[in-house]
């Protein structure tokens, strides 16, 4: 049997109608940027996750990016950002001019709980990562980051649709960075991406800073640049929205089948908070001191999986800082992705835990 990691040819029938009649909608009313596909999927977003504001941009990226400038930081500014992320995370900060500082993780991947002991005089910001789709306890960092008069500008390009105490990942800081890559729990077919807020002054910011910084057409009242969402993105990410409730459902049906059947092998540490509402099940990831090997072993079985991440920042090039970084340095040489997406079959995920299971009793 081949199991895929994510094979997007699989969108089912519904979806695939659904997806075309949002191609044919844009096609018919030949506006390819701006225009109702957008504003409805705005509209859509507000709704979804209850926030005043969302902003359709080009990609998760100049989300994050977006809100920095917003927020106005910039040269001799620092950002605390984790140091197990995807690359954006810490490259906007680079990129508008400001350090990034690296905090280690904790087990989870999530910046670790002492980042309060890394603040200068120049701290502006914290970035957390809502990393595998697990949200960071937002309360305690909200708090800690007020207390300091430091911006949160929430990374949660992988946890759409996860819910803490009643509010959804991205609506906790000043500004949500969301992305709407085509692996993403909500996936456009395309890149696609977007900046959530309740401050109308930074939305108003946000969406200048996307647009030239024009207000109306020939309007210059800023240095922007064009970091638009596509309209045809924002139709598909609209048909896409009307399935996400159930894909989720599948995704966590799917995980805990995972966690029943692997929950005895002792070599495997499993992600036991997948189940709960801050975790949207984007991926799932376990750990084991044999990763490589197991990773070998399942592509021998025709079973897809991944790394995320298989580097900590700090030691790239880019971003090279000191520290230790221990936590997060373990997790990249233990941590394995399995498949875990909508379009898998109960009989994949068995032939999976039974790949698994014959590697950890095979001597
Ligand atoms: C944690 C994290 N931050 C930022 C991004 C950037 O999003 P995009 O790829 O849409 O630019 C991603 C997605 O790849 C991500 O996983």
């Amino acid at each position: 049997m081949i199991v895929p990691f994510l094979d997007l040819k699989r969108m089912h029938k519904a979806q695939k109608e659904k997806l075309s009649f949002a191609f044919g909608k844009v096609l018919d009313e030949g506006l390819f940027s701006g225009g109702a596909a957008v504003t409805e999927f705005q509209g859509e977003l507000e709704s979804w996750l209850e926030v005043k504001h969302a902003i359709g941009l080009g990609n998760g990226t100049d989300a994050l990016e977006l809100a920095l400038k917003a927020l106005g930081i910039g040269v001799g500014d620092e950002v605390i950002v984790p140091a197990l992320t995807w690359v954006s995370t810490a490259e906007v900060v680079k990129l508008v001019g400001a350090e990034p500082i690296f905090a280690d993780t904790d087990e989870n991947g999530l910046i670790s709980r002492n980042w309060t002991g890394l603040c200068t005089e120049k701290t502006r910001a914290i970035i957390p990562v809502h990393l595998y789709g697990k949200m960071v306890p937002m309360e305690a960092l909200v708090q800690e980051a007020k207390k300091r008069n430091l911006y949160v500008v929430e990374d949660a390009a992988q946890s759409f649709g996860a819910v803490q105490n009643g509010k959804a990942s991205g609506t906790w800081g000043d500004i949500g960075a969301l992305s709407f890559y085509p692996t993403k729990n909500l996936a456009a077919l395309g890149e696609a991406g977007a900046c959530v807020t309740n401050d109308s002054k930074l939305m108003g910011l946000i969406s200048l800073l996307s647009n030239h910084g024009q207000p109306k057409r020939d309007d210059h009242e800023l240095a922007g640049r064009n970091a638009r969402i596509d309209s045809l993105q924002a139709s598909f990410l609209s048909a896409q929205l009307s399935f996400f409730s159930e894909f989720q459902v599948r995704r966590k049906e799917l995980a805990e089948a995972y966690l029943e059947a692997l929950k005895d092998i002792q070599e495997l540490t499993l992600p036991e908070d997948i189940l709960s509402k801050d975790h949207n099940a984007h991926l799932f990831v376990i750990k084991t001191k044999r990763r490589n090997e197991l990773m070998k072993y399942l592509e021998g079985e025709g079973i897809g999986t991944a790394i995320h991440y298989p580097k900590i920042l700090p030691d790239l090039e880019p971003f090279k800082s000191e520290g230790s970084f221990a936590v997060a340095r373990k997790i990249t040489e233990t941590c394995l992705s399995l498949p875990l997406n909508p379009y898998l079959s109960d009989k994949e995920i068995e032939y999976v835990t039974d790949c698994i299971r014959r590697f950890f009793t095979k001597k």
